[in-house]
Parts: C-alpha cells; structure tokens; sequence
C-alpha cells in the first residue's frame, strides 16, 4: 500500500535532518559496511556530515522524496572534478540513495529528478556505486539507463595477532629494494601504469565510451596524483635502478579520523609485466600494512572481482572479502 501513496521530489531541507536519523538508522547500506565490528552510530554520524556538507558544496546538492507528507527517501549528486579533467568530459556522482522500504519507487523518483539538473549543469558522465545487495537502488539505477560497468570486492586486513607475526617474519633476500618513491620518481611510475594496465577491466575500460586507452591514461593520472598528495606513501619495488612496481596507501580520512576511525586504505597498484608473478605485489602490500600499522587497525583495499592475482595476494597476507559494491556509469550528453 505505501508505495501507492503519490511521492513528490524536493530539495531536501536542513529542518529535516531529525528525519534523515530516522531513514538512517532503518538503513542497512551505510559507509563502512564491511567493517561489521564498528559501531553503526559512527556510520550515520558521517553520513549525516556529509549529506550535510553537499548541501551547500558548489555543484552539489540533495534531494528528498515525500509520501503522504513523511520523508521516505533522498539522493545526493556532486560533481567529480578528477574526472572531469582527466576524462576531459564533466562527470558529476549520485551518492547516499538512501530510502525507506520499499524503497524502489522513491528512488527511481529521486534518480529520475536528479539526472536533468546535473544535465543543465553540464555534465556528461554520471556516475554511482551501490552495496551489491542493495537491489532496490541497483533496479533502479538501471531502470533509469545506468549501465553496470564493474563489480568490486572490499577486501580488509584487522592488524590482530596473526597479521602481527607475518608483518614482523623478515623477508628473504632478494633482487629487489624496496622503498618509498620520491617526485623525481613520477615518470616512471606513469610508465609502469602505462605498461600494467593497457588490458585492465575496471570500469573505465569496460565502459565503451571511454575504453582501454583513455582508462589506461586514467591510472597513469591516478598514481601521478597520488605523487602530489592524494596519498601518503607510495612504495616502489626497484631492480638495477629500474621501477619495477608500485603501491600508494593513505592513512584515514580526515572524516574517518573525526569519527574515530582507525581505517587506513590502499589505493592503487601496478607490477610492470616484465616483472608479474614474483611475488613484488605481496612485499609491496606487506610494505604498506608495516607503514600502516601505526596508523591503523584496518585497512581496506577495494579490488576487482575479476582481479585474481590480487585477491590471490591478499588471502596469503591474512585479508578476507568483507563486502561488495557496484559501479554504474550512464552518459547523459
Ligand atoms: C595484479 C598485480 C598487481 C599482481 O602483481 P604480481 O607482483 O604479479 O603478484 P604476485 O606475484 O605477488 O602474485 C600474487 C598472487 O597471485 C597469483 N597470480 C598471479 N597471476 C595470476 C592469475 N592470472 N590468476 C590467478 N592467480 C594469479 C600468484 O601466483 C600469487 O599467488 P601465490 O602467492 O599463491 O603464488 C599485477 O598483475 C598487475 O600490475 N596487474 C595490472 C594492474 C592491476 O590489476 N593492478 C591492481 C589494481 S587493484
């Protein structure tokens, strides 16, 4: 019966925030899913500040769903100035659909609201990541054209015990030096990016619009921002002063920190392909959990479903697969 009842779209009011505790705590698709052990009021406090923050960010917004006058649902959109540079196409983000259930009819509303003003705004890419089991936003993103591009695992490691013995083993000796990159280093990093990822399947490769080269340059933009400041460390593997491979890690978030989130994230790899399969993603990945440790209790480090060689390299370093998200693309322009 209660999806009979008409639903109306608005821009969502501050006055409604109590409201929004409301939804938040029937949600099961908050941030930080994968972290079961953490408690959910952390989760709801940052997604309010966020929700909030987009209120009055530039470009950005929120928008509510109504039904018989209560609040059933809102959909926040911003826009992805990376991306938009890099892509040299304006992408903006849906984000935060969040809705009472049955959920569906009032996100496809707010999805469908949302789209003609990012529209107006200019921009051409539209992108949205969802909980794979988030069915209700899934249908309809799809109902409204998203495209489904990939498919990540969020797979984490707890610094406990077991991961404290394996990170204090000495490693064996090898060709191989391993230490931190330096900006001198940014050419090189590109080129291992450049050689690693021509054959990815990410989402920008697999979204037809983009593709492979495009999405190859887009790594080699990634790691060279990673350089400038988007992460914290980045660790090279080096053969006869040749980069053979890298991975960039960041501490928590400075909205992870305010909620008192130890969660610390890896960002992105690469083994050069004349140097796959001798284990330098594994002692890199163990350089950062090292660097990590004093930062963090976690740490996560979302892969593709498909990217076996990491998962494989993960498991034998004590991470599991705590979770699961969607990536949907649909252009607009
Ligand atoms: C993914 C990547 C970083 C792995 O680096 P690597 O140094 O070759 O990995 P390792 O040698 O440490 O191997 C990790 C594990 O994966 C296994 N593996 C390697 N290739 C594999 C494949 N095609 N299928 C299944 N397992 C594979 C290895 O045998 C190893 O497992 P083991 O310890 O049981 O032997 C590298 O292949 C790469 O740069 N790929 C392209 C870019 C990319 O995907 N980056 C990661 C984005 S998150």
């Amino acid at each position: 019966m209660h999806d009979k009842i008409p639903i109306e779209v608005s821009e969502f009011s501050r006055i409604e925030l109590p409201a929004l505790g409301l939804l938040l705590a029937q949600s099961d698709f908050l941030p930080w899913r994968f972290l079961s052990h953490e408690p959910r009021e952390r989760a709801e406090r940052q997604l309010l500040e966020s929700l909030t923050a987009k209120l009055t960010a530039e470009g950005s917004g929120v928008l509510a769903a109504h039904a018989g006058g209560k609040l059933t649902g809102v959909i926040a959109y911003e826009p992805l100035p990376w991306e938009s540079k890099t892509l040299g196409r304006k992408a903006a983000a849906l984000s935060v659909l969040l809705a009472a259930p049955p959920a569906g009819a009032a996100l496809d509303q707010l999805i469908g609201a949302a789209l003609p003003i990012l529209r107006a705004d200019g921009s051409e890419l539209v992108t949205a990541k969802t909980y794979t089991t988030d069915l209700a936003a899934v249908h309809a993103l799809q109902k409204q054209g998203f495209l489904l591009m990939d498919t990540m695992v969020d797979v984490i490691c707890r610094f406990e015990d077991s991961t404290s013995r394996l990170l204090a083993e000495a490693e064996k000796p090898s060709d191989f030096v391993i230490r931190l990159a330096q900006r001198s280093d940014t050419d090189a990093l590109r080129a291992v990016a450049r050689a690693a990822f021509p054959r990815h399947f990410g989402r920008f490769h697999s979204d037809p619009k983009i593709g492979p080269e495009t999405g190859s340059r887009l790594y080699e933009e990634w790691i060279q921002a990673c350089v400038e400041g988007w992460c914290d460390w980045i660790f090279v593997a080096e053969k006869d002063g040749r980069i053979a491979g890298f991975s960039a890690w960041k501490k928590p978030t400075a909205a992870e920190s305010r909620q008192g989130l130890r969660l610390g994230h890896y960002s992105i790899g690469a083994i050069h392909p004349d140097f796959q399969g001798r284990g330098l993603f594994k002692r890199l990945t163990l350089a950062g959990m090292r660097t990590l440790r004093e930062f963090a209790d976690c740490v996560e480090g979302p892969t593709h479903v498909h990217n076996l060689p990491v998962q494989r390299g993960y498991l034998k370093l004590g991470w599991q697969i705590a979770d699961s998200r969607h990536s949907f693309h649909k252009w607009i322009r």
